[in-house]
């Protein structure tokens, strides 16, 4: 029976060995792990809620959060891979299948989201058999190729590439001079002005007080790399600066699927409960990501984005250890466009169908909200507020000011003053 590994690294620290072995996908932590549980963390989803019991949490290879069958990795790994058109683009680099995920870890072991890192390794007889405990007798090491130098793994669904901005060229790779890693969002066929309408979306978030990951927008032709792309008609592409990169220092990062350790296909359930829930179990998160959060909710409601997912939340781990709510991305105004309106999920549980159409803060939501969270109830409605009332003196300007199409403008705009959350507000008033 064949079995491949990866090793898996955060920084410079081996944390375990990932296998792959018949049905079934499993990760055991490193000997030394068990022995010393270090202080970095890998994911918020593999910290015992008691200190004293997270080197058993580790040895527990048997866990649902360590294991995964059926040709899937275990949740938080498969969180790590690329979606979309860049999956099927660097599975076609490696020449494997797409649904292939063990082999698409691999090959972009050597930049994965975060600090995490995933390498072909070879192990003697002894790890071999401590690995496998099922032990059988033939036993038989595949060779996994090394990561590829284009394999880089950025998740979401739309066309991107991950390149280096070196002056104003974005390149795939520099040989000298510093350079910042970036995330190009590509325009799509079919869909014109998404990258500018990302980017006043980002704008747009700032004004209302939320902290936003650097972006902006730059001509198709600056780009300077291959790719199998076909870029349309279209002046820009979306340059998002990785919070994740610092020069050649990788600094840890992981979405709200990782920390729930959700599979990425279920990336649309869970409610926005669950996360403040999961930032309130950590003190460095606690309850002023939770009012971050609210400000971005009030923000996605107000401008009509609809797909803030799991996956669209993280938390960034300057320190390696003490995680911190990421900076915002991914926000888009999709409401500018005809017929979007809703919510990505309820803020919270629930087992209707239909909620995700209906307001996000109606009073009773944010009690039940404020109830659960512990958090003050005039603290949250205050947030939501300030937000919306900076929306209403700062937004119709920026909105006018856009290049976007006019009818997007105006749906923007009767958007924001139609909005329940506004109702009662003068525009320069209170
Ligand atoms: N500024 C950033 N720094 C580091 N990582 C980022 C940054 N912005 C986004 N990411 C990561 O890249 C992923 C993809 O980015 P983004 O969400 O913008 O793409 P998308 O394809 O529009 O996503 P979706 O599938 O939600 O539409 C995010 O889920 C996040 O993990
Ligand atoms: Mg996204």
């Amino acid at each position: 029976m064949n079995v491949k590994i990866l090793e898996i690294s955060l920084g410079t620290r081996r944390f375990g060995k990932l296998f792959q072995y018949a049905d079934l996908c499993r990760f055991v932590a490193e000997p030394e792990l068990i022995a010393a549980p270090p202080p970095e963390v890998l994911s918020l989803s593999m910290v015992a809620s008691d200190p004293s019991t997270q080197a058993a949490l580790w040895s527990d290879v048997k866990n649902p959060l360590f294991n995964a069958q059926g040709g899937q990795l275990p949740r938080f790994f498969q969180n790590l891979l690329p979606e979309g058109v860049l999956r099927s683009h660097i599975a076609q680099l490696r020449g494997c299948r797409e649904n292939d995920h063990f082999e698409l870890l691999a090959a972009c072991g050597g930049d994965l989201p975060g600090a995490v890192s995933a390498k072909p390794v070879s192990v003697d007889r002894g790890t071999l058999q401590r690995l496998i405990t099922q032990d059988q007798d033939a036993l038989e090491m595949s060779v996994v190729e090394l990561p590829m130098p284009q394999g880089i793994s950025v998740s979401g669904v739309q066309p991107k590439l991950g390149l280096r901005r070196q002056g104003g060229r974005y390149v795939a790779r520099t040989r000298a001079g510093a350079s910042t890693r970036v995330i190009a969002k590509l325009p799509v066929a079919g869909r014109p002005h998404m990258p500018q309408l990302e980017m006043l979306s980002l704008q747009m978030a700032r004004a209302a007080g939320v902290e936003v990951c650097e972006a902006e927008l730059a001509p198709l032709s600056a780009i300077k790399a291959e790719h199998s792309y076909a870029l349309p008609d279209e002046p820009d592409f979306l340059a998002v600066t990785r919070f994740d990169r610092d020069g050649a220092r990788r600094i840890h990062f992981e979405d709200f699927a990782q920390v729930l350790a959700v599979d990425p296909m279920h990336k649309y359930s869970a409610s926005y409960l669950d996360m403040a829930l999961a930032m309130q179990a950590f003190p460095s998160l606690g309850e002023s990501a939770v009012l971050e959060l609210v400000r971005r909710l009030a923000v996605n409601d107000l401008l009509g984005n609809p797909d803030a997912h799991l996956k669209n939340f993280g938390v960034l781990y300057a320190d390696g250890i003490a995680p911190r709510f990421a900076p915002a991305y991914d926000i888009v105004a999709y409401a500018a466009i005809q017929g979007v309106d809703g919510h990505a999920l309820p803020l919270l549980p629930t087992n209707a169908a239909a909620p995700r159409r209906t307001a996000l803060f109606t009073p009773a939501n944010v009690r039940a909200f404020c109830f659960s969270t512990g958090l003050h109830e005039p603290l949250v409605r205050r947030v939501v507020t300030d937000t919306a009332r900076l929306a209403r003196s700062l937004w119709p300007e920026m909105i006018d000011a856009s290049t976007l199409p006019l009818p997007w403008k105006k749906r923007l705009q009767q958007r924001l003053q139609a909005h329940p959350l506004l109702q009662g507000m003068t525009k320069r008033g209170k």
